[in-house]
């Protein structure tokens, strides 16, 4: 199988360590294992934790920690991988043949679309539509759905706009899905990382053919110990361990014992409120500055994460400005083409904030001189 580059990630690894000002990232702030554990939990795993294999389909307790957190939920819908992104290859690999049709939501983490295609399945995009604050297109969707249509993709909250579908938006997903027997996969790595109160509500029990993606990295702050999961019907499950077995085949000890802490009801809520705190401090800071450039920036307020998509009205292709603000101004942003998008720049607002106003400075520098 012949696959091109997946531009966002090497564009990531290319520039991320190579400007002062990094607005990049799509998570939140990683969190510190003491953030987590207590000195004595500490203690315990350092005396006691056995760094053998876990159970290849994810152990039973960290199944039942991510279960807790979907409404009516069974530990054995859920299947343990290493990172949402492995969660998304296993779907692509395992579920998608050559000539099945994929609905696929744009903008989106382009991983899934990718994979699929390089193997012969044909792609057709849907849309989220930027002149009605990223609402779903559901002409679009219609249009993208037919008798061959084996997958509905979403991203909710969406990578990389920070804009969550209303549950009448979600109804309409599920009934054009349904209409055709397609399954809906719903990559939702980014609940629980809300600008407001109200968690954003799961696909999980809308109907019988959902597919949940998801994962510690980004609403949980936890990158580092690369736990996802997938969380579908039965056969899901066990299809997803079935090609598991050729990849990972587990994933570490130490991140099923933290996984399985992060989890719990208690720290759960204490992780989404130090998470939660962090995205909506900036989020006017940010706002001001957008405002500052006049009508050359626009863009919908996020809705959850820490990042925005915003838009620019300029003569330049995404690309060619994100490279001439690392070159010049040794600043860094997502071009939007990295996600089908272009005129727009999906831009970092959850880093301390000197460092933000700074960042925001140099973009800023940038966009002058194409003004
Ligand atoms: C929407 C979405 N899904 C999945 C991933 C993969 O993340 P990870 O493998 O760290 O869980 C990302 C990473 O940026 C993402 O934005």
């Amino acid at each position: 199988m012949k696959i091109e580059e997946f531009k966002l990630e090497r564009t990531l690894a290319r520039f991320q360590n190579e400007v002062d000002y990094d607005l990049s990232a799509s998570g939140i702030y990683p969190m510190y294992i003491r953030e987590i554990l207590t000195p004595e939990e500490m203690d315990d795993a350092y005396n006691n934790l056995h760094l053998k294999y876990v159970h290849t389909a994810g152990t039973s307790h960290l199944r039942e920690a991510v279960a807790s957190f979907y409404e009516g939920m069974d530990p054995s819908s859920v299947f343990m991988t290493n990172g949402s992104a492995e969660a998304l290859f296993l779907m692509a690999w395992g579920l998608i043949e050559p000539g099945d049709e994929v609905a696929f939501m744009i903008p989106n983490f382009m991983l899934l679309s990718h994979v699929v295609e390089s193997n012969g399945a044909i792609v057709r995009p849907f849309h989220l539509d930027p002149e009605r604050g990223w609402a779903l297109d559901v002409q679009s969707l219609k249009n993208a759905v037919n008798p061959k249509t084996k997958l509905v993709c979403v991203c909710n909250p969406n990578n990389p706009t920070g804009t969550v579908l209303s549950k009448e938006q979600m109804q309409q997903i599920v009934d054009v899905a349904a209409s055709v027997g397609a399954y809906i996969l719903s990559d939702e790595v980014y609940r629980g990382a809300e600008q407001g109160n109200v968690e954003t509500p799961s696909f999980w029990g809308m109907y019988e053919k959902v597919i949940i993606i998801s994962g510690l990295s980004k609403s949980f702050g936890l990158p580092g110990l690369r736990v996802g999961w997938v969380a579908g019907p039965r056969d899901i499950a066990e299809m997803s361990w079935f090609y598991h077995d050729f990849l990972s085949t587990t994933v570490t000890t130490f991140s099923d014992f933290l996984a399985t802490k992060a989890l719990e009801p208690e720290m759960r809520k204490k992780i989404f409120a130090r998470n939660r705190g962090i995205v909506r401090q900036n989020l006017a800071t940010f706002t001001d500055w957008v405002n500052s450039q006049g009508d050359i920036l626009s863009f919908t307020p996020p809705q959850a994460g820490c990042f925005a998509f915003v838009k620019f009205d300029l003569p330049v292709t995404s690309w060619d400005l994100v490279m001439d603000m690392v070159r010049n101004n040794s600043v860094f942003v997502i071009p939007g083409s990295c996600f089908g998008i272009e005129s727009h720049l999906r831009m970092n607002f959850g880093v301390d904030k000197p460092r933000l106003e700074e960042g925001l400075i140099r973009v800023g520098r940038t966009l002058s001189r194409f003004r």
